[in-house]
């Protein structure tokens, strides 16, 4: 009787510790997401151009139509069955940010959003003039 009770009590230690940990992770997954200080001063070095703008459109068709959406809204087809939803690139939020701290998200990712390191530097750099362009006047 007395072993039974200790083996329950540490079930419900156990699925208390689960579920604080649930709890934990849902916390981060809906953090803000900040790029390092440093990261936000760096100065786009890729001169914007028509040239520039036309790759990064031919990048973002390959890469991040499908999760963000022809028109930057975080609406793709793919968006449906994220756990978070990716981020609407004509919001203030998203356009509040440097080049910089674009730069470094695009570079990093963070949970679905994958890390696109393995696009050259200045490819990354064109993708931020062109997700400017989804600036709403
Ligand atoms: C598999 C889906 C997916 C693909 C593909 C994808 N993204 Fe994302 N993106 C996300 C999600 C989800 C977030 C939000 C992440 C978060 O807030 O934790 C995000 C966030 C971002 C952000 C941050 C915006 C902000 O306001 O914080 C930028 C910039 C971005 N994506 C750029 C890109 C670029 C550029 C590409 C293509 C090279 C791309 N993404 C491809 C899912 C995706």
């Amino acid at each position: 009787m007395i072993a039974r009770l200790a083996s329950f009590r540490a079930g419900l230690v156990l699925a208390t510790l689960v579920f604080a940990l649930a709890l934990v992770t849902a916390g981060w997954a809906q953090a803000k997401w900040e790029a390092p200080a440093d990261s936000k001063k760096v100065k786009n070095p890729v001169a914007k151009s028509d040239k520039v703008l036309g790759q990064a459109k031919k990048l973002f068709e390959v890469n991040c139509i499908a999760c963000h959406g022809p028109k930057g809204l975080g609406d793709g087809v793919a968006a449906a069955g994220l756990p978070v939803k990716p981020a609407n690139w004509t919001s203030p939020a998203t356009q509040a940010m440097t080049d910089g701290e674009i730069f470094w998200k695009i570079s990093n990712g963070r949970g679905p959003m994958p890390p696109w390191k393995h696009l050259h530097e200045s490819d990354r750099w064109a993708l931020v003039h062109f997700i400017r362009t989804f600036k709403k006047n």
